[in-house]
């Protein structure tokens, strides 16, 4: 799977500071970084390793740098980057459209603020490798078929402070809006329930994914990789780019899952998602050229063998499931 992804080890000319590192994506982030011996420091608010355990070894895990800390604290990032030296910073840390849901004001404060100072930390030390998560839910500002959400709000705000900062103080970045990620590790937020069902499947559980209809498919590692990508080179602009991988329904991932595992015990609900499932990646492509890409009846596949021996090494059960 790692060879999927196309990194240039040699574009780097520091060590790269990952928010959010223990998320799902940040821990793919860490595991290709670490394949292809690009240095990194991690950044979160604790050093909570259970899922990059699930992608690498104790030993991997254990040889990264951590650095526990709120980013929506001004000095968080300023010390992680002086301290970590970092030349560039791939900032994912942020909290999903429930938690923004349930606490405006602190998603607010992670989501809004926290980018704020990471664009603030890239202005002092001069960094022009910046990529930061938006998401496809940016989309509900501006698009009357997306449903708006607090969540959506605040990563377009994001999309906005990075062209200001780009105008004003030449604080170069690359914004990419994800689609629906999935793979090992993701196991939260309204989306993950895709994921979700792949582990059901290698637990021989019942299981119903509650939206029905076209779904982004897009792989963490693929994301991850883009995200590496966007910051193997100095930018000079401001960009934002949609990222959505495979779309595919839910009824039709269904029968690939049942057709991989043999179990016949998931089922579909409910109404569609209210996002944009089949945006194209070919503007970041031509942008950032080939990530890798994964085929998405082998992502799942990969997805459930990987389940199956986590599962057998007692690091996923049935709790898992949520
Ligand atoms: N997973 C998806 O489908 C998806 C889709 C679109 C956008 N995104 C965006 O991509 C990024 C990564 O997503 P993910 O799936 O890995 O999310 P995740 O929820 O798995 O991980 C987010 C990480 O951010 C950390 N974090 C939260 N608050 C923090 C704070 N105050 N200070 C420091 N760290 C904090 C969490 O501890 C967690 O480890 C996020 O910005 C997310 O909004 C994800």
């Amino acid at each position: 799977m790692i060879d999927t992804f196309d990194i240039n080890a040699a574009g780097f000319d520091g060590p790269v500071i990952v928010t959010g590192a223990g998320g799902c994506i940040g821990s793919w982030v860490l595991k290709i970084l670490l394949a292809h011996r690009i240095p990194v420091t991690a950044l979160d608010l604790k050093k909570d390793v259970r899922r990059p355990k699930l992608l690498m070894s104790e030993d991997q895990v254990e040889s990264i740098p951590w650095i526990e800390g709120d980013i929506s604290v001004p000095d968080t990032i300023l010390n992680a980057v002086e301290s970590s030296r970092a030349t560039a910073i791939i900032h994912l840390a942020a909290l999903q459209v429930p938690f923004c849901k349930n606490d405006p004001i602190l998603g607010a404060q992670v989501n809004v603020v926290g980018t704020v100072n990471v664009f603030e930390a890239a202005r002092k030390f001069g960094i022009k490798r910046l990529c930061y998560a938006s998401s496809i839910a940016a989309h509900g500002v501006f698009d009357e078929n997306t449903v708006p959400t607090l969540y959506g709000a605040y990563k377009f705000c994001n999309e906005e402070t990075a062209k200001v900062y780009a105008r004003d103080w030449g604080v170069a970045s690359t914004g990419m809006r994800p689609g629906v990620v999935y793979g090992v590790g993701r196991d939260q937020g309204m989306t993950s329930k895709t994921t979700i069902a792949i582990l059901a499947a290698a637990l021989r559980e019942k299981y119903t994914i509650p939206f029905r209809g076209d779904v982004s498919w897009l792989h963490a590692g693929e994301v991850a990789s883009a995200f590496i990508r966007s910051v193997s080179a100095p930018r000079s602009e401001a960009k934002v780019f949609d990222i959505n991988g495979s779309t595919l329904s839910v009824e039709d991932s269904i029968s690939i899952i049942k057709k991989i595992s043999g179990h016949e015990g998931i089922s579909p609900s409910g109404t569609p998602l209210p996002f944009p499932m089949a945006l194209s990646d070919t503007p970041l492509i031509d942008y950032l050229g080939s990530y890798g890409s994964v085929e998405i009846e082998k992502g799942i596949k990969h997805t459930y063998d990987s389940f199956l021996s986590l599962i057998g090494t007692g690091q996923l059960d049935a709790s898992s499931l949520g």
